[in-house]
């Protein structure tokens, strides 16, 4: 994946979740074949496939969120507009769903993120994308749940521009 959570608009990638997907989700997911990240994935998970375009199309029919948004997401490291509290909960919404945050929307999972977010930026393979996602799920402050789940995702998307776009 071009190391954004939001390319996957335009990527087809098949994720397995750490625990068993929320009902609503439940039929979004297909049963692909699993991309060879997933074959160094701890074998205890319940590998429920869930297709991550599947999950963005579902999340944006309750938290709609505009294109350019995701666009600016991936090229600015923010929103264009933060004040805005529905796209930052389309982005817990995906979160939740592809297994990088808890249900109550407060733990996340750097391992299931880093897997999720590799792969490649401006032509360069983001080799430590494991150590991007530990840094911002660590000391994470906010307590509302969409705010927090903005805030790992506009950290690592600030990481990985300033590492890998301007370097
Ligand atoms: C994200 O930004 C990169 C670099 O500007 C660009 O090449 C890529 O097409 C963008 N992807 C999306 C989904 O906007
Ligand atoms: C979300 O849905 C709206 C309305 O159908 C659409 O305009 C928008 O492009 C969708 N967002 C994404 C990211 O696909």
């Amino acid at each position: 994946m071009a190391g954004l959570l939001l390319s996957m608009v335009l990527t087809l990638t098949t994720v397995a979740l750490t625990r068993s997907a929320t009902t609503q989700m439940k039929d979004a997911g297909t049963k692909e074949a699993m991309s060879t990240t997933m074959a160094d994935m701890d074998s205890k998970i319940d590998a429920l496939d869930v297709n991550v375009l599947d999950v963005m199309s579902a999340c944006n029919e309750t938290f709609r969120i505009e294109e350019a948004y995701i666009q600016s997401m991936n090229e600015t490291g923010s929103f264009l507009d933060e004040n805005d509290k529905t796209p930052k909960c389309f982005i817990r919404c995906v979160f939740e769903n592809v297994g990088i945050v808890s249900e109550d929307g407060k733990q996340f999972n750097p391992a299931r993120a880093a897997v999720i977010f590799a792969g490649e930026r401006n032509g360069k393979t983001m080799d430590d994308i494991g150590d991007m996602t530990a840094m911002c799920a660590a000391d994470r402050q906010e307590t509302c749940p969409c705010e927090r789940s903005y805030q790992f995702l506009r950290c690592l998307m600030s990481m990985e521009i300033e590492k890998y776009e301007k370097a």
